[in-house]
């Protein structure tokens, strides 16, 4: 006996009409017309049913901070980064745990269910390490917390850096950091990226580095992780977060940039709400966009995925960790507008950036994990262009969060009483 049969589900490859059945936190039947009997059923009446949104960059350490100690007036990333360290002083582990279990509560809701964040060591307390892996600890039913031991301000430009990445890594963060393009010049940045890459070669870990987060287009960072990632063997376990200089380079040398990442197998995860916030800021017009090259990347066979990076934090004030938001940025930023396109944003919060994260028994087959989201859309491309209500979030077989449809009441003369928004797709 099924603990949970959902029937008649969508799913986002396109499959109507699907039943899924959940035994012991399990998927053991995903087809059409299933008879067994359920401990529970659910009706997704032609709904979506996709696996869990996955966020696979952001900063948990400094979510739900808004405005504390005071706002970002300028908007930038450079004032965003002191008012983070303004902030850092001043914040205790208690306050960190406290507003990243509100997030996760908040993430739950809409459907995440794994987050990779960037934790900041530039602290001798480690404060936000020793905060996060209690959060990792606390919320492990539910969410795929991966944490990065992140140097904010430099891992040879703050001097205790290194040495406290050692030290997180030590205390059990899984994935090393870094932001070459913070340190002093253009060469200490690849000299940060060479070392940051031999540490986690030496420990068999995974490396995700903000790179290149600026519009200049001559910072070549990203052209050393991909070097150091074939140098040391780490092809598959390398991620460069934002790219955004990719934007403003010199097409000759993305030419022979796109196939050298390729080649080293390294993920590109740019963060189109954060990037099209920050970004451009120096430009009068026009004005660039600075989303790193999506289209081109992907084509080229790069895996990309769509981060959030923030939520209401010294960086961006808005957010709702809504991945729905995240792949409608990148859509539009990106100009990817066709079916294929808009269906392939859907994937970059879901698949594609499961499979950067390394998530195991993740998907909606026989053999995967119990989790999935069913969404108040159609397909994968009408969730997009609703940001759609959640209805149930599943986790381990077990609904974890609900919301009744959204149905607004029409009181017009000669239209329906009842107006589903869910209701114009063709597709
Ligand atoms: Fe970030």
């Amino acid at each position: 006996m099924f603990d949970l049969l959902v029937k008649n589900a969508n799913l986002p490859d396109g499959r109507t009409g699907i039943d899924i059945g959940c035994e012991k936190g399990k998927i053991t039947a995903v087809e059409v017309g299933i008879t067994a009997v359920a401990k529970e059923t659910i009706d997704a009446t032609s709904w979506l049913a996709a696996p869990p949104f996955v966020d696979p960059h952001f900063h948990m350490d400094a979510t739900l901070s808004i405005g504390n100690p005071r706002m970002n007036v300028s908007g930038t990333l450079l004032e965003g980064i002191a008012l983070w360290g303004e902030l850092k002083k001043l914040q205790s582990i208690e306050d960190i745990v406290e507003r990243a279990m509100s997030y996760c509560d908040l993430a739950t809701s809409m459907g995440i269910g794994a987050i990779r964040s960037h934790v900041d060591i530039c602290d001798n307390e480690l404060k936000g390490v020793q905060a996060l892996l209690d959060v990792r600890e606390q919320v492990k039913d539910y969410i795929d917390l991966q944490l990065v031991a992140f140097p904010q301000d430099g891992v040879l430009r703050d001097q205790t850096a290194f040495e406290n990445t050692i030290r997180a890594l030590d205390m059990g963060m899984d994935i090393v950091g870094g932001i070459p393009h913070f340190e002093r010049t253009m060469q200490q940045g690849a000299e940060s990226v060479k070392l940051l890459c031999e540490l986690a070669a030496e420990r068999g870990l995974m490396v995700d580095m903000h790179c290149d987060e600026s519009d200049d287009p001559l910072s070549r960072h990203i052209e050393t992780l991909s070097y150091e990632t074939q140098r040391l063997g780490l092809q598959g376990r390398v991620v460069g977060s934002h790219l955004t200089s990719m934007h403003s380079m010199d097409n000759y040398y993305v030419s022979k940039l796109i196939p050298l990442i390729v080649e080293s197998e390294v993920h590109a995860i740019p963060n189109p709400l954060i990037n099209i916030m920050l970004q451009g800021r120096h430009d009068n017009y026009p004005k660039r966009r600075g989303q790193t090259r999506v289209r081109e990347l992907r084509d080229a066979g790069v895996t990309v995925g769509f981060g959030s990076d923030c939520v209401m934090d010294p960086w961006y004030s808005l957010g709702r960790a809504d991945m729905l938001d995240v792949a409608f940025m990148g859509l539009h930023a990106g100009q990817l507008s066709s079916q294929d396109d808009m269906a392939w944003c859907f994937q970059a919060v879901t698949e594609s950036s499961a499979k950067i994260m390394g998530l195991e028994g993740y998907g909606i087959s026989v053999g995967c994990n119990a989790n999935f989201n069913i969404l108040q859309a159609q397909n994968s491309i009408e969730a997009i262009r609703l940001r759609a209500h959640r209805i149930n979030i599943i986790r381990k077989g077990r609904i974890i969060a609900s919301n009744p449809a959204i149905s607004t009441n029409l009181s017009l003369a000669g239209r329906p009483k009842n107006f589903d928004p869910a209701g114009f797709t063709t597709a």
